[in-house]
């Protein structure tokens, strides 16, 4: 887990961990702000260097090879950021969430290929624009 700073003030934070998903080793990640600071940049920038940072990690042939996120279908900013990362939308799923507490969210399930190092961490501006109001389905 990351704090997120901004000069010295912590305003959110950000991780990432290991886990089994539909049968498969993956990296799965996720993130917040406090409302204060929302819509700065600052979880994009968060975000950029956290996908920097797991492709780094995982070089070993035993390591996952993807990145996913899971956010809420409808939670708005978190899908806008995985799709300004350059997450794909794989499409919706159910999760568990809290883990291990029998509690379904329907989440969308977004993957990064952590191989796909040429594949730029930030979408560009123009790509954001057409993409900031959703609903972010896998057709997006
Ligand atoms: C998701 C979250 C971390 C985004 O943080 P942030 O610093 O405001 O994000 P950024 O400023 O980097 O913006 C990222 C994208 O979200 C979009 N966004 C920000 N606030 C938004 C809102 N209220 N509605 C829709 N989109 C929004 C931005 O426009 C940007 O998309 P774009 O690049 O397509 O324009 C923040 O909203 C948050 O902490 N939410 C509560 C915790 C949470 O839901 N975590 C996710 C769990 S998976």
């Amino acid at each position: 887990m990351f704090a997120v700073l901004l000069g010295d003030e912590m305003v959110g934070s950000i991780a990432y961990h290991r886990r089994t998903w539909q049968g498969e080793q993956i990296f799965e990640t996720g993130w917040n702000v406090l409302p204060p600071y929302h819509s700065r940049g600052l979880a994009s920038a968060a975000g950029a260097t956290l996908i920097t940072i797991v492709r780094e990690i995982a070089r070993q042939p035993d390591d996952p090879h993807s990145l996913h996120a899971f956010p809420a279908v409808d939670n708005a900013p978190s899908n806008a950021l995985c799709h300004r990362l350059g997450f794909a939308l794989l499409g919706p799923c159910n999760f568990e969430y809290p883990p291990d507490s029998g509690s379904l969210m329907r989440s969308n399930d977004w993957r990064i290929d952590l191989a796909d190092s040429g594949r730029p961490a930030v979408t560009p501006q123009r790509d954001r624009r057409c993409s900031r109001h959703g609903p972010y389905t896998s057709d997006s």
